[in-house]
C-alpha cells in the first residue's frame, strides 16, 4: 500500500485510528457482555456445599409445640419441627419432586410441599402426591440452649 492509498484509508491519520481502535474495543466489549451472561448460564460456577455438619437451627424457647421453622443448612433449606409429644425433628426442605420448600403443617401433623400437595409424614415419607422418595432427615438434639442439627455421614 502507498501514501496515498494508506492516507484515502485514513490509516495514517492518528485520529481515524483512534477512532477505529474504539469502535473496534466496543465491539468486542458489547460481545463480551451478551456472551458472559449466555456462558455463565449454560455453564455455571460449581457453589461450594458448606463443609459444615451441624448448624444451630434454633434457639429451645424459639419453637412452640407442634411447630416447624424452616432454617438455612448449607446452601439449602432445611425444616425443625417441634412435635406434639416435643420431639425434634429435622429434615432437608427440598421436595423430592421438583424441589419446592416444604413446610409444617400444624394442623395435620405433616409436611407438606404446596408446589403440588405433595405430603410426607414426620419421619420424612413420601405419604401422598407427586414426591417419589422421603426427605433427606438430618439428627437434631438440644444442647443447652440451642437445637442443633447434624447431617449424617
Ligand atoms: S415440588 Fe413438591 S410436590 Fe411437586
Amino acid at each position: 500500500m502507498n501514501d496515498a492509498n494508506q492516507a484515502a484509508y485514513g490509516q495514517t491519520d492518528p485520529g481515524r485510528r483512534w477512532v477505529n481502535l474504539l469502535l473496534g474495543s466496543g465491539l468486542v466489549a458489547s460481545i463480551a457482555t451478551f456472551l458472559y451472561p449466555a456462558i455463565r448460564y449454560i455453564i455455571p460456577t460449581e457453589v461450594a456445599e458448606s463443609t459444615s455438619r451441624s448448624v444451630v437451627a434454633a434457639k429451645v424457647t424459639e419453637l412452640k409445640l407442634n411447630t416447624g421453622k424452616i432454617f438455612k443448612f448449607g446452601s439449602k433449606p432445611a425444616l425443625l419441627i417441634h412435635s406434639v409429644a416435643g420431639d425434634w425433628k429435622a429434615f432437608s426442605a427440598v421436595c423430592t419432586h421438583l424441589n419446592c420448600t416444604v413446610q409444617y403443617r400444624a394442623d395435620r401433623h405433616d409436611i407438606w410441599c404446596a408446589c403440588h400437595n405433595g405430603v410426607y409424614d414426620l419421619s420424612g415419607r413420601n405419604v401422598s402426591g407427586p414426591p417419589p422418595r422421603p426427605l433427606e432427615e438430618f439428627e437434631a438434639h438440644v444442647q443447652g440452649e440451642d437445637v442443633v442439627v447434624t447431617r449424617n455421614a
